[in-house]
């Protein structure tokens, strides 16, 4: 089917699921043409020219080309009013796909294995049904095509290069698909939903040497081996245990021979916390304990410690505001989940520093279809019902915020 065929009368509200019940087909198409050719951060080209031509197609104001990528779609009520911002990440992983679907990755070495593919559609169509009910609001929505998620992350760029201002927007709402839910249940909660996401390489300098003549060296693997355990003493002995932290060690290099003590070990991880307190706590006991260890054993280290994304912390009303409409939309305060925090990190999170907002999970899995890999699993599909409620749920966000 083609965009064209899709209704274009306007629907009351009361209307709403009929008339997305109407779009599902068309949100499955769009979901699988993007999914079969998944771009990479910063190279969603073809993804950008796909939502440009809907947008244009159905009269749908727009820029293109920000932060390289980026789509801003303008969906004016002609009424004066607030303005609200829904975002969609658009880019994919560097996974090649395993599933043998028809709508599988034509990209070898690509996949849409986090779902983007669906938060892209479930925007588009947000921004169709809004189009052809501007009477439903008042105000404007600001549909935000955002690329890069997966890192180094285009939220930061698009919020330079103006995307929140003129007009400004008052609140952001996102939503990402969720195979740890199950379909029809959505993760909502308000405060810290995910945690900031930092990382680090260290190098190590000792002294090698024979493996046999351990006195005369400086062992870099030994004491690389001491700042790994003891990097655990950060989240055991100094982050409150009300709070959560976690500290992985996951590469570590050294040593070239079984008899040969190392000259320099290379250890590098991640930092994640939801506290935006301990944004300056935990780089520096990091850096204790590796000077510490380094010192006491006469060996030096290079240390080079980086910030990726900070925590997404929700703000309580919009929370509040997608709970309710999210009740609405899954029909059971049984399918409100609020014990849905992760430790995984989301660019979200800059927009929600810059405006109040709330960033939710849409249940997606469904283990009877085998449709519950994890996200960034060759395997990972999700149900695509959730695409219309994805819908229902930005539209009536817009519905009660836009008045
Ligand atoms: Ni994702």
């Amino acid at each position: 089917m083609t965009a064209t065929t899709i209704a274009s009368t306007p629907v009351r509200q009361s209307q709403l699921r009929p008339a997305i019940a109407e779009l599902q087909p068309h949100l499955v198409e769009w979901r699988r043409h993007l999914h079969a050719q998944p771009e990479l951060a910063f190279q969603e080209y073809l993804t950008a020219e796909f939502i440009s031509r809907k947008l244009k197609k159905w009269g749908i104001e727009h820029q293109t080309g920000i932060a390289k990528t980026g789509i801003v779609a303008i969906i004016d009520s002609g009424v004066p009013g607030p303005v609200l911002g829904i975002r969609a990440d658009m880019d994919a992983l560097p996974i090649q796909e395993e599933n043998q679907a028809s709508y599988r990755s034509q990209n070898p070495g690509k996949m849409h294995a986090c779902g983007h593919d669906g938060h892209t559609t479930i925007a588009l169509a947000t921004a169709f049904y809004l189009s052809q009910n501007r009477h439903s609001f008042k105000g404007i929505v600001k549909i935000i095509f955002q690329p890069a998620e997966e890192g180094p992350g285009g939220a930061k760029p698009m919020i330079e290069a103006g995307v929140l201002k003129n007009p400004d927007v008052d609140a952001m709402i996102g939503l990402h698909l969720w195979n740890v839910l199950p379909l029809g249940t959505v993760g909502v909660r308000s405060g810290a939903l995910m945690a900031a996401t930092e990382g680090f390489r260290c190098t190590i300098f000792g002294k090698g040497g024979h493996g046999a003549m351990p006195h005369q060296t400086v062992d870099s693997i030994l004491i690389a081996s001491q700042i790994v355990t003891s990097l655990q003493t950060i989240v055991a002995r100094n982050v409150s245990p009300l709070d959560s932290a976690v500290v992985t060690v996951g590469e570590f290099h050294a040593g070239t021979a079984v008899n040969v003590i190392a000259d320099t070990a290379k250890i590098g991880g991640t930092v994640r916390y939801f506290n935006p307190a301990l944004r300056d706590m935990l780089p520096q006991r990091l850096e204790q304990i590796i000077s510490g260890i380094c010192s006491s054993h006469g060996a030096k280290y290079d240390l080079n410690y980086w910030r990726l994304y900070p925590p997404v912390v929700n703000d309580a009303k919009m929370a509040d505001l997608v709970r309710s409409v999210a009740e609405t939309v899954v029909e059971t305060p049984a399918g409100i989940v609020p014990e849905c925090q992760t430790m995984g990190g989301e660019d979200m999170s800059f927009f929600l520093e810059e405006v109040p907002g709330c960033y939710f999970f849409l249940g997606s899995a469904n283990l009877s279809m085998n449709l519950a890999y994890p996200h960034h699993h060759p395997r990972f599909d999700f149900d695509e019902t959730a695409l219309g409620m994805g819908v229902e749920i930005f539209v009536r966000c817009v519905e009660k915020f836009c008045i």
